[in-house]
């Protein structure tokens, strides 16, 4: 057989196996993300929890700070960002709000810590979706025999600590029926805890493709545009038509 074609069968029979091996990881129903891009206070509320629980691990190397503090509104009556509340609220890494959101993990090291550098969440949304990022952030529970103490139904012998254990609680997996029950529960109540991580998704979802936000926006306009428009249209259509009888 000629080396070409092995090739191809050889990287075919790889694909498939990828695809198997994906299929094998994640046996869970994903929860549906109720995460709105509209709802400008949650977009708000998801930066700040993503800047102070997130960003020393991931960064988001294609987010501006002050791009980002334009679109979620973070702005005066005049439309220019507040600077000072994005420098105090927002930007912990650096002094500049023209700068992007980056942070100061060393690839190598992090690979040291938790065996591989956690990805930059930029397009996370785009890659896995926001249901499969909605449900894998609720989704850890208490496993003793991985590295940091948990695991995670979504991402199995996931790499990532439980971040947000201290809010949402300890959470077990009953291995028969699958099922994740909360055992301790953090600070917030569920419903609180939902909130947050539909903030965060959404938050991810807004910095995995900024234009939805204008898109949506200029979608209204076009639709007021062709309402006013089918009005003229019907006081025309009513001026021709009216001797023709
Ligand atoms: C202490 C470091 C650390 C923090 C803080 C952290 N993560 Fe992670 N995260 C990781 C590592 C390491 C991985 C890679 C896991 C793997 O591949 O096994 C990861 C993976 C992920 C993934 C899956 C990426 C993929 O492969 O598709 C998502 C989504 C994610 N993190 C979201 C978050 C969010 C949201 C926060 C903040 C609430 C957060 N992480 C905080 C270390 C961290």
């Amino acid at each position: 057989m000629n080396k070409r074609i092995l090739g191809s069968l050889f990287a075919a029979i790889m694909i498939l196996m990828a695809h198997v091996a994906k299929a094998n990881t994640t046996p869970v129903v994903l929860q549906k993300s109720p995460n709105q891009l509209c709802d400008q206070a949650s977009l708000q509320r998801g930066a700040k929890l993503y800047v102070n629980y997130c960003q020393s691990c991931h960064a988001m190397r294609y987010v501006r700070f002050k791009t980002m503090a334009k679109d979620l509104g973070i702005v005066d009556e005049k439309g220019e960002v507040l600077e000072e509340q994005v420098k105090t609220h927002l930007n912990f890494i650096s002094d500049s709000i023209y700068d992007s959101m980056i942070n100061s993990m060393v690839p190598k090291e992090a690979e040291k810590w938790f065996g591989i550098a956690p990805p930059d969440l930029t397009l996370e949304t785009r890659v896995r979706g926001t249901d499969w990022v909605y449900t894998y952030l609720k989704s850890f529970y208490i496993d003793p025999t991985r590295p940091w103490g948990v695991n995670n139904t979504v991402f199995p012998s996931v790499a990532m600590p439980h971040v947000l254990l201290g809010l949402q609680g300890e959470q077990i997996l009953d291995p028969k029926t699958h099922q994740l029950t909360l055992i301790k529960p953090g600070s917030l109540s569920t419903q609180e805890y939902d909130q947050v991580v539909t903030d965060l998704v959404n938050f991810l979802d807004y910095s995995a493709e900024p234009i939805k936000l204008k898109r949506q926006k200029m979608g209204i306009g076009v639709m007021i545009f062709l309402v006013v428009f089918l009005v003229f249209a019907y006081l025309l259509k009513r001026e021709y038509w009216k001797d023709v009888h």
